[in-house]
């Protein structure tokens, strides 16, 4: 189950990465209607210009879908932990309001605050199909976590749910830009906050947690992939916004730094995820200190 959750998420960057190649290609709207294509639910459109990404989008995501339900029927009969039985259920739904906002979105001819969501959504998809990945590994069923006791301010469990929260935020003024719902600034100002916010989170788990291999792993690859993005952002930059201002078309610069752009950003998101799992069992500070706040109340009682 564990390579089946891995080959999901796999796919599923794949799939981002179809889906980022329709909307650089401005090809959203190449198979105009849905859920059928052309009027048909199974014969092959002719695959020429926009309509290969459009359909080949919408096939890569009925097998992520698929896939999706396997697992999800999967988890539920063998799996003994209910609240992963019902992880595998939120991927299931996740998956379903995905395909339905992606559908909506080509109705109502892209507007961009559906268009925002689907990338959104579809990012939030990756997330809890990698954390499947990490929760059915060996090494997270038979390990003995190492706990360690955090005693800093903020924890480092609160700085990588803000990482978290200032990344949404990024997704969707990046995303309300590329679907043309906002203007570049908000999004390229807020860079700065994410570099600041991700940088203090990886430093402090780096620096702190030297030894806990499971937090500093993601916390350096997190760093990479942040300062890899922040180098794509000023591609995409350059290539969409100052180069492709006049384009009668999409330029080939242009779609290939604003895809990897896109695709980094959710590689990004989902390893902070994943670093926000991994501190949440070896850094269980808030955990630890409720327990014993509430024994001294007891006590006092
Ligand atoms: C598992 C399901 C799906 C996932 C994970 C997914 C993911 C994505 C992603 C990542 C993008 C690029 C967003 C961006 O670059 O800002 C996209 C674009 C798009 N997707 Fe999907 N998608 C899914 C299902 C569908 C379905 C079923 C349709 C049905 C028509 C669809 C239609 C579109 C369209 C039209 C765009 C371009 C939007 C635009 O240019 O404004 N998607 N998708
Ligand atoms: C770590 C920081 C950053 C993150 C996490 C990030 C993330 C993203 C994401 C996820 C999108 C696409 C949203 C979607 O799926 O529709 C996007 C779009 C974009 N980002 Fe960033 N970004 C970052 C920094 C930057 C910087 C520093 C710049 C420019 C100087 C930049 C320029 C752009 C541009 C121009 C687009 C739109 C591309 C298009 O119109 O096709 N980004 N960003």
């Amino acid at each position: 189950m564990h390579r089946f959750a891995i080959f999901t998420a796999g796919i599923t960057l794949v799939l981002i990465v179809a889906g980022a190649l329709v909307t650089s290609n401005d090809a959203g709207l190449s198979v105009p209607d849905w859920p059928t294509t052309f009027g048909s639910f199974y014969k092959m459109p002719q695959m020429v210009g926009g309509i290969k990404y459009e359909h080949g989008h919408r096939m890569v995501a009925e097998f992520v879908g698929l896939l999706t339900i396997v697992l999800a029927v999967w988890t539920w009969r063998v799996e003994k932990r209910r609240w992963l039985k019902l992880l595998g259920l939120a991927a299931l739904g996740t998956v379903i309001t995905q395909g339905i906002l992606g559908g909506l979105t080509v109705l109502f001819f892209l507007p961009p605050a559906i268009s925002s969501a689907h990338a959104a959504v579809a990012q939030t998809f990756f997330c809890i199909a990698v954390a499947i990945a990490v929760f059915t590994g060996r090494r997270w069923v038979e390990e003995q976590p190492r706990v360690e006791l955090d005693v800093r301010r903020p924890t480092l469990f609160t700085l990588t749910l803000l990482s978290i929260f200032v990344l949404y935020v990024q997704l969707i003024l990046g995303a309300m830009f590329r679907h043309n719902g906002l203007g570049w600034w908000p999004h390229v100002v807020h860079a700065g906050v994410v570099a600041i916010v991700l940088s203090w989170t990886a430093i402090r788990a780096i620096s702190v947690y030297p030894n806990v291999e499971a937090v500093k792993r993601p916390a350096i690859a997190m760093l990479s992939l942040m300062v890899a993005q922040l180098c794509l952002g000023f591609l995409a930059f350059i290539t969409r916004v100052m180069w492709g201002k006049d384009a009668a078309q999409p330029e080939l610069p242009m779609v290939i730094s604003t895809v990897v752009h896109v695709a980094v950003g959710a590689l990004l998101l989902a390893t902070t995820v994943v670093l926000a799992i991994q501190v949440w069992r070896h850094v269980p500070v808030s955990f630890e200190e409720r327990v014993a706040g509430r024994e001294q109340k007891a006590v006092a009682v």
